[in-house]
């Protein structure tokens, strides 16, 4: 496996949308204190940009999820590290990298609920064209992409490819 010789979302682009949902993100919680909950381990880049642009003051919070194997979705997520504080009462905006299945964030969402967060939206950088599993729509869309396994500015094929800036391509 390799990746992509050009990226197929160059870091530049990435900004510019990044700053785009970060005015609409800014303008929606302004006067409503904010919790950002990340899907982890791919939205830690994602996040990291996100909340500076947004600039507003927030908790953050990191919920470890899993439910990939190589390049495939197992159809089943695991908690591999629950949240650090309760979000009762808190509008949640969960953050991720991808929106795949939907798998992922309609469990994340459910898991929010469950434990009395008082309202949840969804941010992700991605988003596949594929149907999804569950009515899960994101509130706050970078890009749509064609559905092909992606790497880089935090998203993982194994553990690898994280750090790259841009988005790439995974091939064979
Ligand atoms: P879903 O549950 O099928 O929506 O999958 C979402 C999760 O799978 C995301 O949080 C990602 O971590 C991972 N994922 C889905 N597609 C890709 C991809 O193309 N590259 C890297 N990770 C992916
Ligand atoms: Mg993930």
């Amino acid at each position: 496996m390799r990746v992509s010789k050009e990226p197929l979302i160059e870091p530049a682009a990435i900004a510019t949308k990044i700053k785009e949902i970060a005015g609409r993100i800014a303008s929606e919680y302004n006067s409503n204190p904010l919790t950002y909950v990340a899907i982890m381990g791919g939205a830690f880049v994602f996040l990291s940009d996100l909340i500076r642009e947004v600039g507003l003051n927030a908790r953050v919070d990191f919920l470890w999820l899993s439910s990939y194997e190589d390049v495939q979705s197992t159809g089943r997520v695991r908690v591999i590290r629950d949240l650090g504080s309760s979000p009762a009462g808190r509008n949640v905006l969960l953050v991720d990298d991808i929106l795949d299945t939907g798998r992922t964030l309609a469990f994340a969402r459910e898991l929010l609920i469950n434990k009395g967060a008082a309202d949840v939206k969804v941010a992700v950088l991605l988003e596949k064209n594929i149907p999804k599993y569950a009515d899960i729509k994101a509130d706050y869309v970078g890009f749509s992409i064609e559905n092909k396994f992606v790497v880089g500015y935090g998203l993982d094929y194994n553990e690898n490819y994280r750090h790259l800036s841009g988005i790439y391509v995974l091939e064979e």
